[in-house]
């Protein structure tokens, strides 16, 4: 039996902090102090349990082994995510000036949507789901959950911690908030757009032909 409490988490200190904000510079367009530091600590308490020392050492994968990056990291998919969501957050709320939304709340989800991968991307996991899933299931929890999981743990909003969880298929079994239907849909473009660009390596041709996507060779 795995006790979750089996690993030793390293010690979150000030530099840590000070490379997630240097990995995640959108970091600092949320408003709100104390929702901006706990983003940073949700992804610092990611990363001190995982063998990922930092978010650009994460690889810019959407599940591991689906859509995969030829180059950049995952900071360059949340970077990405947040920019989309926020142009979409910004285009409605200019269109009229009735729409609500919090523009806060997408930037911080856009930013912890996927603060579950250290969990689901770490090899020692990874090894230890392989080696007998009948066990532990493979995964065990996928990173939408374990996000959500650190989400609470870290003292973040409810609403961030639904953005963890719903931003990809658990999000199917319930009814989405709009900041986190925001978020959802700047992620499943970005990954799709990306493939279109012919940003993905050819083990993701399959999932983008699933979705009548041909990628166009790069330029050079
Ligand atoms: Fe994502």
């Amino acid at each position: 039996m795995n006790f979750l409490d089996r690993r030793q988490a390293r010690a979150i200190t000030h530099a840590m902090r000070a490379e997630v904000m240097e990995d995640l510079p959108e970091l600092a367009q949320i408003g709100n102090e104390e929702l901006r530091r706990k983003c940073v600590e949700v992804w610092c308490l990611a990363l001190a349990e995982s063998s990922f020392a930092r978010v650009s050492d994460i690889p810019g994968e959407s599940n591991p082994r689906q859509f995969a990056l030829k180059r950049g990291d995952q900071a360059t998919h949340l970077r990405g995510v947040t920019r989309i969501a926020l142009s979409i957050a910004d285009e409605f709320a200019a269109m009229d000036p009735a729409v609500r939304i919090n523009r806060d709340l997408v930037i911080a989800g856009g930013l912890t949507h996927d603060v579950g991968k250290p969990w689901e991307f770490d090899a020692a996991n990874r090894a230890r789901w392989a080696g007998d899933p009948s066990a532990t299931g493979l995964p065990s929890l996928r990173h939408p959950v374990y996000g959500a999981h650190l989400c609470i743990a870290a003292g973040l909003p409810e609403e961030l911690a639904h953005i963890a969880l719903a931003h990809s298929f658990e999000g199917e079994h319930l009814i989405r908030s709009l900041e986190c239907l925001i978020v959802q849909r700047a992620d499943h473009l970005w990954w799709s757009i990306a493939g279109g660009c012919g940003l993905l390596q050819p083990s993701s041709d399959a999932i983008l032909e699933a979705r009548k996507i041909v990628p166009r060779p790069l330029r050079g």
